[in-house]
């Protein structure tokens, strides 16, 4: 589809348009010397780190790595198509788009925007008919009945389709081309082998579903009785995918300025009850179970994402399957929770009974992903029996180790540990965990959990099951090589992160003003090792250009071709490397930088002592270097 639209045509309209109109139009911005910041709009944020750069013409958000030009913005903001985005410039530009070869793309967008505003208008018929129609009473009852107020039904945009095979067929169908369209838009069956049409929905009250836009790309419509099926959804089409759509999102991003947390229903019923209740921000799958792709849709507008199904077996079984789709997804900074609810409670029943605060409160005290998960493996297991444990830890292990690292995964990690009381060493080898981390010659310091120590407590002789054991555990062994026996080494995949170096870079990234501390940092500027070169470079810069934020540091670096690459490698460590409590940052800091400042003495001895002769010179600076090394090493408490 791209290349349709001549590259020149789209220079030009680059050209016109400005990237601070179309942002400013959208986020609210504060100057800041040439540039713009603001709170990022991808990303939830306390303090700003998204920036635009007029000059440039791109905009950077350093918190969630989203950047772009004009276009890119559009996309990602207004979630237009490309050429959708492109249309959206030429009419602020007002230019006139160029005429397009490409006839199949032309019909296909031509089709999108027909059932686009074919399911408007469905969408408006019936709600009038909720209003209009002969039978409206029977509907008006049923949500009466239901407890629904006018209002909220209007908010959702809620109809009725009334009885009949034609009603919306005659009112909507103008011609043949149309009836096509409806028909490709859900709204309309063809009979088999016939040019007749009817109508999808009858005698059902229509729940619109909108997309992030606010379009109607779908309906659910419920039966007003018992008949089956009691809910009928548009089957998928071009405007509708299940695996990405949730009901209420729209409505739940227009009715709340600042979104904490989203909460995820089984049933439209249960985010309409809990909207009126109070709770206006919960959303339902369609019908699907939840998908990783509805998880990271919503993750990337909140922190939190709460699980709430219903308090029966079917529940409880989609709760497990939530668990199993979100673990691979979490990352550190965000949650999952998972709220169960009374036995035969759905949301929407149990918020009528108690009340928005109650329900709130039960959300408050909903299980962390952690600990579902522990109590659900917990629950099949022996944990009294030896054999039970190492059951146990294999099951949980593998299910842990997809998990994207950071220090939920560490920490659940150590619980298996301290469940199975197996030291980590232990699980790693009879787990034979992927391992993530390179060699190091000494544990990197703990920072995030201090001087736990999982002693040997009775269970060190255990020889798990042959079928358990890997004798081949190549990551479990290069894991503990040098590891004080009196502190484990962390559990897998998580070492990575104890590089001080990139824990150095992350916590200068959020905490730019403590780079003045750091003095100079030269010693780092020409080692091998790339991040503390970066390490090197960020604090210098920002030594220089104090009161700087990221997203400044993004635009100026991508004027300078030797910094230029260094942005995708800090985006990396911001991304990958835990967020340490600020209370702790300045110590954690000055650690690592003495850390660095030891390594680099380590490797300089080294290649001294390395050197068949030694100068005169290089024998004093060797003692010198040992002396200052040993010096370190008494040191308990930092220099600075
Ligand atoms: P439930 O059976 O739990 O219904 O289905 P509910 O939401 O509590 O409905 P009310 O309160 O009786 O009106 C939960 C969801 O599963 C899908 C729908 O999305 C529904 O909201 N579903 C259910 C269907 O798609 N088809 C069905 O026949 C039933
Ligand atoms: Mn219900």
């Amino acid at each position: 589809m791209a290349g349709r639209i001549p590259q020149s045509f789209i220079d030009d309209l680059l050209a016109r348009v400005n990237v601070l109109d179309i942002v400013e139009a959208r986020v609210k911005l504060k100057r800041t010397g040439k540039n713009y910041s603001g709170l990022c709009p991808f990303h939830k944020e306390k303090s700003p780190s998204f920036t635009v750069n007029n000059e440039k013409q791109f905009y950077y958000c350093f918190g969630c790595g989203a950047g772009g030009n004009s276009l890119g913005f559009l996309m990602e903001h207004d979630r237009l198509s490309f050429p959708e985005a492109v249309e959206e410039l030429a009419k602020l530009a007002g230019v006139e788009m160029p005429k397009t070869e490409g006839p199949v793309d032309h019909q296909r967008e031509q089709r999108i925007k027909d059932i686009y505003s074919l399911l408007e208008e469905a969408s408006e018929y019936y709600q009038q008919q909720l209003r209009k129609h002969p039978s409206k009473d029977i509907a008006v009852n049923y949500l009466k009945n239901r407890g629904l107020s006018g209002q909220f039904a209007a908010r959702f945009g809620i109809g009725y389709a009334p009885p009949g095979w034609d009603n919306l067929l005659k009112k909507l169908a103008r011609d043949e081309a149309t009836k096509l369209r409806l028909e490709q838009a859900g709204m309309l069956i063809n009979k088999e082998d016939s040019d007749r049409y009817y109508d999808r929905f009858r005698e059902r009250i229509m729940f619109p579903i909108r997309d992030m836009r606010g379009r109607v790309i779908a309906f659910g419509g419920r039966v007003l009785g018992d008949e089956k099926p009691k809910y009928l959804n548009s089957p998928e089409t071009d405007t509708f995918h299940k695996s990405r759509e949730l009901y209420g999102l729209y409505e739940a991003r227009k009715y709340n300025q600042n979104l904490e947390r989203l909460i995820i229903v089984e049933g439209y019923m249960d985010v309409v009850g809990l909207a009126q209740y109070g709770i206006g921000y919960a959303v339902a799958t369609l019908g699907t179970a939840t998908t990783a792709q509805h998880l990271e849709r919503l993750l990337k507008m909140v922190p939190e994402v709460i699980f709430c199904f219903d308090g029966d077996e079917a529940g409880r079984k989609a709760a497990k399957r939530a668990l199993d789709t979100t673990m691979p997804v979490i990352t550190d900074g965000k949650q999952a929770r998972f709220l169960f609810l009374p036995e035969g409670e759905d949301p929407d029943s149990l918020v009528r009974q108690e009340g928005c605060e109650a329900f709130e409160q039960r959300l408050n005290e909903s299980l962390p992903l952690s600990d579902f998960f522990f109590k659900t493996l917990e629950e099949g297991a022996d944990m009294s029996s030896l054999d039970g444990r190492a059951r146990f830890s294999n099951q949980a292990l593998p299910l842990i180790d997809q998990m994207q690292p950071g220090i939920l995964k560490q920490m659940m990690q150590e619980k298996i540990s301290e469940l199975t009381g197996l030291s980590l060493e232990q699980l790693i080898s009879v787990n034979n965990l992927q391992e993530t981390t390179g060699t190091h010659s000494t544990p990197e310091p703990d920072y995030y959990h201090g001087e736990s120590d999982y002693s040997d407590d009775g269970y060190f002789d255990y020889q798990p099951e042959p079928n358990h054991f890997q004798p081949e555990r190549k990551s479990g062994k290069e894991f503990v090589k040098g590891g004080k026996k009196s502190r484990p080494a962390p559990p897998g995949g998580s070492a990575v992160h104890f590089n001080p170096g990139s824990t150095a870079i992350s916590i200068l990234l959020h905490l730019p003003a403590l780079a003045v501390q750091c003095g100079n940092l030269d010693i780092l500027a020409n080692t091998e090792d790339k991040t503390e070169r970066l390490l090197y470079q960020l604090n210098r810069y920002l030594q220089e250009n104090p009161g700087v934020t990221p997203g400044i540091l993004a635009i100026d670096w991508q004027e300078h071709d030797h910094l230029k690459p260094l942005i995708q490698q800090l985006n990396e460590i911001a991304h990958q490397t835990p967020i340490i409590d600020a209370n702790n940052a300045q110590q954690v800091l000055n650690d690592c930088l003495n850390r660095l400042q030891e390594r680099h003495l380590d490797r300089e001895i080294l290649q001294l002592k390395s050197q068949p002769h030694l100068s005169t010179g290089d024998k004093q600076r060797l003692n010198t270097l040992i002396m200052k090394q040993a010096g370190s090493r008494l040191r308990k408490a930092p220099e600075k």
